[in-house]
């Protein structure tokens, strides 16, 4: 059935942004991860998209973030409707209206093409149903995975809530290089960790992780890298049932760590670090020996360092923030979050029959 009888839909989701601790880092194919990579999703860094779809045999759309045209983002959008269009032939005939909003800054070190990209891949797939009249279905979320990893890699890992994979590994036999897919039975532990953001240096970082990425075709460690990944994916599977916080830390730090030595080593190399985010980490590795907090780190590809604690030690956590970290900071600011829920509908116009 086509859109012909109706004049516009709408579908507005919002989806979380997500912290991996085994990093994706190499791809192959079509934006497929060299090795499995484990993340949570975030609860209050989200990214809410509406999409408005028109009848119109132009096809097309006009794109905006926080209320302004950007033109900025136009390229990864058409690359994204592109794809998506051979899955989804609404697109073709209907101009889309498409509204983003994070509720986080940009360059803040929080990924937002992992939360744009799955909300758009879900309002693709959700406007998509409602024109084949099958809006009594659940939505599938291995294909919005699978559309939003053609967006942007870590964006496969933004559609469910709390711990997901991806990225195939014997280990998780449901696992695949072509969509995530959400982990169950995780320790109590886990499913309440807290994640503060340490914005040390808000500046858009110098090599984006498009051109990081293919910096590991042909790493002298690329190898080795993939067998680092998979054993810490073994060993992090491990941990998250068993709730052990200090094994989960080493873990975490050593692909912090190794993520921006693959950085360091590439040919040409590159150093995303800041003097203050080695700062933090003596600080993270100082308080976990001789204070006992239960406290560790991640990072992404920049410079600003992800503090990882258990949520109900937080009373014991904050003061040591405040005194030691938060000086740290680019004008002192943290952004306090902790693992989320997954993506939530927010509205859906029906379709409008004659
Ligand atoms: O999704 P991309 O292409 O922006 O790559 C993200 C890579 C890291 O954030 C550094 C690691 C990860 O697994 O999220």
């Amino acid at each position: 059935m086509t859109n012909n009888k109706t004049q516009t839909i709408t579908v507005e989701w919002t989806t979380p942004s997500n912290l991996a601790i085994v990093k994706y880092w190499g791809k192959k194919d079509i934006q497929k991860p060299l090795n499995p990579n484990i993340s949570f999703s975030l609860k209050n860094a989200v990214t809410t998209t509406r999409v408005n779809a028109k009848p119109s045999t132009e096809g097309g759309f006009t794109f905006f973030l926080d209320g302004n045209k950007k033109k900025a983002f136009n390229d990864k959008v058409a690359n994204l409707l592109k794809m998506a269009s051979a899955l989804l032939p609404f697109i073709n005939t209907h101009h889309l209206t498409i509204e983003s909003s994070n509720t986080f800054p940009h360059s803040s070190g929080i990924a937002s093409s992992a939360s744009s990209m799955s909300a758009l891949a879900l309002c693709l797939i959700d406007l998509q149903q409602m024109i084949n009249d099958e809006s009594s279905q659940p939505l599938n979320l291995q294909n919005a995975s699978e559309l939003a990893r053609l967006g942007s890699g870590s964006a496969a890992r933004s559609l469910y809530g709390g711990w997901t994979i991806w990225g195939e590994t014997p280990i998780i036999s449901q696992s695949s290089d072509n969509y995530a897919v959400k982990l169950p039975t995780i320790h109590d532990n886990f499913m309440q960790i807290a994640n503060a953001i340490l914005i040390v240096e808000p500046k858009s970082k110098k090599v984006s992780s498009t051109q990081g990425h293919a910096l590991m075709n042909n790493h002298p460690y690329g190898k080795a890298r993939i067998k680092q990944a998979n054993d810490n994916s073994l060993q992090l599977l491990k941990v998250l049932k068993t709730g052990d916080w200090n094994q989960f830390f080493d873990i975490a730090e050593n692909e912090a760590l190794s993520l921006h030595a693959l950085m360091m080593s590439s040919n040409p190399g590159y150093t995303l670090l800041h003097p203050n985010s080695l700062k933090v980490i003596e600080e993270v590795r100082k308080a976990r020996l001789e204070e006992k907090l239960p406290v560790g780190f991640s990072m992404d590809a920049g410079p600003n360092v992800h503090l990882l604690y258990p949520k109900y030690m937080e009373e014991t956590i904050l003061p040591w923030i405040e005194n030691s970290i938060r000086p740290l900071c680019h004008q002192q600011e943290i952004i306090f979050d902790q693992l989320g829920n997954g993506p939530q509908k927010r509205i859906s116009t029906e379709l409008k029959k004659d």
